[in-house]
Formats: C-alpha cells, sequence, structure tokens
C-alpha cells in the first residue's frame, strides 16, 4: 500500500480509509491493553497518534516500538477521541524498519538543550526545533529564488574555487591539491604554485559577487545563491565560516534602486515564511521567543529608516551611551552600536549608506567628496548587519585607482577591471547572509542552529 505523508493525513484527512503512514516514534505511553504512539515524518511538525491494541501484536515485535524506531504502520484514519490532534489511525499492520534502543539512542522524550543538540547535530534534525527550523530554512530559500524568478532576474552560478579575493580582506581557506609535507619551491623559496593543480593559487570563494557583475552586465539582473567561505576567526553567535549567500546584481540599478530592492525582498521572503511556515513559526514562537510573530509582522508594516553612516554616528556620539568599542567617524560600526540604533534609537529597520572607504571594499562607488562610498548596509533587530551591498565603481581609472592604492593583485583581478573597459554601466546589488536570516525568522539566537551542519571555527564535525 502506498504511503501517505501526515501532513496531507492530517490537512485533509479522509476518515474511515484505510492509509498507510511512515516515521519515526517521537514518544510511547498507555497501558497494559493499549500503546498511544506518537509518530512523525518531518513533513510536518505535527505527529499522527497511531493507536496499537497491544493484544494483537507480538509482544516481542512490541518491545522495540521505542522512541527513535522507524516503524511502517497500516491502519484506519479515525477521528481522534483525544486532545490536542484530529486525527488517528487505529493500527493494523506494524513494521519496525529500524530499531533505536533506548539504553544508547540519544534522543529521548526529556528535552534537551540547544547546546548538548549541537553535539550530535547529526540527529537533531528529527527534534520539533530543527524540524521547524530546517523547513522554515526551506521555505525562505524558495521565496528567494520565487521572488527573483517573478522580477525576471536569471539564478547565474558563481564558481566556488576562484583565484581572488572579492572583498579583499584575505579571509580565505585556500585550495591546493599539492602535497602539504613536500611542497614545490621557487627560486625565491616560495611555495610554486604553479605546480599546483590549477597552475595557481586559488582558494575558496568569499563572495559570488565580482563573477556576479560579470552576469548582470550580459543579462540584466541575475542573483546568486550559494555556499561562501570565510577564514575569520570570530567566534561569535552571528558568524560562520560556511554560509550560504544571495547576491541580486543588476544593471542600470543605483543604490537607492537597490534599497528599495533590498527592503522589498526582505519583506517578500518574512511574508511567505508567514504564510507557509506558519506551524513551525508558531512552535518556535512559543518555545523560544513570544515576540517572534510580533517583530515579523512589524517588519512587514515599517518603511525602513534611511540615513548616512556620518548622520548615523553622530547620533551614537550624541546618545551618551557607554558602548564597549569607541565610536567616532572612520571607526566600523559593531553589531552594538547597529542594534543600539535600530532596536532603541529608531525602533525600525535601518538602512545606512555612504561609509568611509576605508572600511568598505574597493568595488564600492566613490562619492565626490573623496571620503565616502555608495555602500549600504541593512540593519535588524536582534541581528545588526543583515544585507551588506553597495553601487559600484563603474569607472575604470577610478577603480583602477582605488586597486593600487590598497595594493592588490592585478593578476587575479584584471578580467573584472575589464567590464569597466568594455561597455561599462551603472550598476549596483548587494548580499544577504541566509543563515542572518534563517535566524531572524525563527526566532533563534545563535546561527550555528539555523544550519544543518555549521562550520566554525575548531568544529568542523559531521
Ligand atoms: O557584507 P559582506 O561581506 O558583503 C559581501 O560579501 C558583498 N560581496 C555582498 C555584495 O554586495 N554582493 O557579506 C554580505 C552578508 C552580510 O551582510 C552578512 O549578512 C553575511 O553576508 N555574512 C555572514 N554570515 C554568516 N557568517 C559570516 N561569517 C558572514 N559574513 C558575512
Ligand atoms: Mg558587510
Amino acid at each position: 500500500m502506498k504511503r501517505t505523508v501526515i501532513r496531507e493525513l492530517l490537512d485533509n484527512p479522509s476518515f474511515g480509509q484505510t492509509v498507510c503512514v511512515k516515521g519515526w516514534v517521537r514518544t510511547r505511553r498507555g497501558s497494559k491493553q493499549v500503546a498511544f504512539v506518537a509518530l512523525n515524518d518531518g513533513s510536518t511538525i505535527n505527529n499522527i497518534q497511531i493507536v496499537i491494541d497491544l493484544g494483537n501484536f507480538d509482544e516481542e515485535m512490541l518491545k522495540d516500538i521505542t522512541t527513535g524506531a522507524c516503524l511502517r504502520v497500516e491502519g484506519r484514519l479515525v477521528e481522534s477521541q483525544g486532545q490536542g490532534q484530529s486525527a488517528e489511525i487505529q493500527a493494523k499492520e506494524v513494521k519496525i524498519y529500524g530499531k533505536a534502543d533506548p539504553s544508547v539512542y540519544p534522543l529521548q522524550k526529556k528535552g534537551h538543550s540547544l547546546e548538548f543538540l549541537r553535539e550530535i547535530a547529526y540527529l537533531r534534525p528529527r527534534t520539533n526545533t530543527f524540524g521547524a527550523v530546517f523547513r522554515l530554512r526551506h521555505h525562505l530559500a524558495f521565496a528567494i529564488h520565487d521572488y527573483f524568478n517573478k522580477k525576471g532576474f536569471y539564478y547565474f552560478h558563481t564558481p566556488i574555487i576562484t583565484g581572488s579575493d572579492a572583498e579583499g580582506a584575505g579571509q580565505m581557506f585556500h585550495v591546493t591539491a599539492l602535497d602539504p609535507d613536500n611542497l614545490p619551491k621557487t627560486d625565491e623559496g616560495k611555495v610554486d604554485y604553479a605546480q599546483d593543480f590549477f597552475g595557481r593559487h586559488t582558494n575558496l570563494t568569499v563572495s559570488g559577487q565580482l563573477e556576479g557583475e560579470l552576469g548582470a552586465m550580459a543579462l540584466g539582473g541575475i542573483y546568486t545563491f550559494g555556499p561562501t567561505f570565510r577564514a575569520e576567526n570570530s567566534n561569535t553567535p552571528r558568524h560562520l565560516a560556511e554560509f550560504w549567500m544571495i547576491e541580486p546584481e543588476v544593471a542600470f540599478y543605483d543604490i537607492n534602486d537597490n534599497m528599495d530592492m533590498a527592503e522589498e525582498f526582505l519583506k517578500y521572503v518574512i511574508s511567505y515564511a508567514l504564510e507557509h511556515g506558519k506551524d513551525d513559526i508558531d512552535f518556535l514562537a512559543k518555545m523560544y521567543d513570544n515576540e517572534l510573530v510580533t517583530r515579523l509582522k512589524f517588519i512587514l508594516d515599517s518603511k525602513f529608516i534611511r540615513l548616512t553612516y556620518t548622520e548615523g554616528v553622530e547620533i551614537l556620539e550624541k546618545s551618551g551611551r557607554k558602548f564597549e568599542f569607541p565610536v567616532y567617524w572612520g571607526a566600523d560600526l559593531q553589531s552594538e552600536h547597529e542594534r543600539y540604533l535600530v532596536e532603541e534609537h529608531f525602533k525600525c529597520p535601518v538602512i545606512m549608506t555612504d561609509y568611509p572607504k576605508e572600511i568598505k571594499s574597493f568595488y564600492m562607488k566613490q562619492n565626490e567628496d573623496g571620503k565616502t562610498v555608495r555602500g549600504m548596509d541593512v540593519l535588524f533587530p536582534k541581528i545588526g548587519e543583515i544585507i551588506g551591498g553597495s553601487e559600484r565603481e563603474a569607472d575604470y581609472d577610478k577603480l583602477l585607482r582605488r586597486i593600487n592604492e590598497l595594493n592588490m593583485s592585478l593578476d587575479s583581478l584584471w578580467w573584472y577591471l575589464d567590464t569597466r573597459r568594455f561597455g561599462t554601466a551603472p550598476h549596483a546589488g548587494f548580499g544577504l547572509g541566509f543563515e542572518r536570516l534563517v535566524l531572524f525568522v525563527t526566532g533563534m539566537t545563535n546561527i550555528r542552529d539555523v544550519i544543518p551542519f555549521p562550520r566554525t571555527p575548531k568544529n568542523a564535525e559531521f
């Protein structure tokens, strides 16, 4: 008999019919005569209750129906008498696919701490919390593709192995096929990457932007959605060494178009999650954060405040607040500063623009003042920076001058500069850190809890 997924059964119960479900036991309770098994197959946060009349089944088999075991159940779907569920299955046939010995299976009925669950990240998707988080992660990913597709942008695949440092921040993981115990050397005693797999030095990408710009200069509007890697040793609740980034890049957009798009995009994907992930959001709100739904709806209803870095720094200086990191014009703003502006001063998401050029990447469009660049960060409550982007420097000479000022290597950037030689155009784009979005939408507080297998300093288990 064909399996029905539990979500469908609960959404559209055809009472009286015989059905087949397959899933993992969450809990088992009952008496000498009857067992009530809560079965979950991951399709929804909700379990289906299986009622097993013990007298009709083999005693040995019944012993193995314990938390974590995987079952196939055939039985009659009936309206439930019990509270908290609408439908239940009166079991006619039960088959155990896989046992889970209760003396060793780590996920028992009692609640576990998020820290403990991180240590068993290979099993945590089977908990209510992580099931909810990962289903929401899926809905958000789908909404992102949906948004750009509706806008007529093309999904453009940028390489994961690159020869350049897109952000110029030097936080790269090297990629090599050379034997670290026996490295070929040049006459000057440096590693001879000419003998490496690609015949040059390569690394894992920190951003798809530079190649994304090449796409925008041909297809008009593109977006990337892929993994990016940063070897920055920041052990914070908002940083991962491997994270997913969404980077739209659009020809003929200026910074204002870019800000409009960022705001519309965030509202679209959040409202999609509220609509399609309601059960999971409600569960997470109940368990972890009762302000969650209000906060998400607030984003949809608010007009993001736009202000310049210079204005932002003035507000921070006048706030009279003692920050851990001092604020002055030229300082790179820390999450405490961003959150002060968003959560306490404006009480609203903020898009900050026109940063000092020294604290931003080489590719940002230079302003007339010679001091600032046309960058923009979107700052969110609880999160701080969720998006970073800019209008790009489209002028060949200005871009080349900046690359030289920063002593960046032209060897790995000549092709990027060429876009400014051949049919250059004003353009802009941004990068959304996917996990920061998932953090915001799930109300989780540690970025390690919104990606199935987090990569952070000293941690690459599973
Ligand atoms: O601000 P970032 O470094 O900007 C870029 O990479 C640009 N190339 C984007 C563009 O204009 N196309 O990173 C963009 C976003 C940040 O706002 C943040 O949300 C996220 O990526 N991010 C991280 N998320 C998790 N862990 C990290 N270590 C992150 N670093 C950045
Ligand atoms: Mg940034």
